[in-house]
């Protein structure tokens, strides 16, 4: 395998723990071990205090699947499979696509959607917004071919903070079920919606066609976990994921499938605490934005922890952040690292944190 850098990854890794602030975290504030053990019942405190180190169920704990099934409310335990979330996308775009297929993604996207299809021989087509910032059904019909073995799909949308509407949804299901193109659909920010009537349903709750993703790692404030999950209603597709999961972690971490339980468990006390973090966060923007209408724009997230912040500096987004980094100590995620040519910066906007990042945003920008 000869897999192109993940560049976004490798700048984090690179910065992110020798820098004071960070402006562009994707993740919710990261919980505590004594904040989520607080939310346990006496039953989930048993299973934490008991719990033995053995290997688990390959396809993951099955009181925590109950509880992800739950979540959801349509879906069945059987149609869950506990991975890592990045593993799920590496098990999705190895099991199921050959060399020479075409693939339909999201752009920009998280780059491990676009890039592992592309390094396995795969042709890749950008499915963009219109100027307007919306997903358009039409322009994605119109990237699709007879070679397009899957179409896949990002929403609450990182890094642009954009949705779609059920409607939509079922019409791109709909669309790549009567031409027999798989959707994949990664879910990781869902939960995280401004206005909670607009919550979308699983895509696999929809159709066998369907494979969604996600995870604790972010509406649930809890990435350290490394717990996530694959849902698909087709056994067929579902056997050669979990084939191949034999050859990538095999089964999931013990403590962290029981601190997923008591989270999910939790859950709606866990969203509510991130969504008051994000809103607090928009209100300082829009406020921000206010303040500097001539070097920045933004269009504030319809769902999710992220949303781009455009520069009108006439600066690259590399440069800016460069400079912001070195005389600020904010480590901030250009557009760059999305291969967007727009110059922008990814905001994160649940964390704590994120006010004095902005604060020196607010210092550095009046210096320009
Ligand atoms: C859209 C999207 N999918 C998948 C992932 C992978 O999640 P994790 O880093 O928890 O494995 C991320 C992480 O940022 C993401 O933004």
């Amino acid at each position: 395998m000869n897999l192109t850098p993940f560049i976004l990854e490798r700048h984090f890794a690179r910065y992110e723990f020798d820098v004071p602030h960070q402006l562009s975290c994707s993740d919710c504030e990261p919980l505590r071990m004594a904040e989520l053990l607080a939310l346990a019942s006496p039953e989930s405190i048993r299973l934490w205090e008991t719990l033995q180190f053995l290997y688990t169920d390959t396809n993951g704990h099955p009181l925590l699947r109950k509880e992800i099934a739950a979540w959801y409310g349509n879906l069945k335990q059987e149609d869950l499979l506990v991975c890592v979330p990045e593993e799920g996308i590496f098990l999705v775009m190895n099991a199921l696509l050959e060399r020479d297929d075409h693939i339909v993604v999201i752009s920009p996207s998280y780059q491990s959607l676009s890039e592992l299809a592309k390094d396995n021989g795969c042709s890749v087509s950008r499915w963009e917004a219109d100027g307007e910032g919306v997903y358009q059904v039409e322009s994605l019909r119109s990237l699709v071919n007879s070679r397009t073995k899957m179409v896949v799909i990002n929403f609450p949308h990182n890094p642009s903070g954009a949705m779609i509407s059920r409607a939509i949804l079922e019409e791109i299901i709909w669309f790549c079920e009567r031409s027999g193109i798989l959707v994949f659909s990664d879910e990781m920010y869902r939960g995280l919606e401004q206005n909670p009537a607009d919550r979308l349903p699983c895509a696999s709750s929809l159709s066998d066609f369907c494979i969604s993703l996600s995870g604790m790692s972010k509406s649930f404030a809890l990435p350290g976990l490394r717990i996530g999950w694959l849902a698909c209603g087709d056994p067929v597709i579902f056997e050669k994921l979990l084939r191949l999961k034999d050859y990538t972690t095999i089964c999931s971490s013990a403590p962290s499938e029981v601190l997923s339980i008591i989270a999910l468990r939790s859950r709606e006390l866990i969203i509510d605490r991130n969504l008051a973090i994000i809103r607090k966060n928009i209100l300082l923007v829009n406020e921000f934005v206010h303040r500097h209408p001539k070097k920045f724009s933004w269009t504030p997230p319809d769902a999710g922890s992220v949303a781009m912040l455009n520069i009108l500096t006439g600066q690259s987004s590399e440069e800016f952040c460069q400079e912001f980094l070195e005389k600020k100590q904010v480590l901030a995620i250009g557009s760059h690292l999305f291969s967007m040519p727009e110059p922008a910066i990814r905001l994160g906007l649940g964390r704590i944190g994120f006010s004095e990042a902005l604060a020196e945003l607010s210092h550095f920008s009046s210096e320009l």
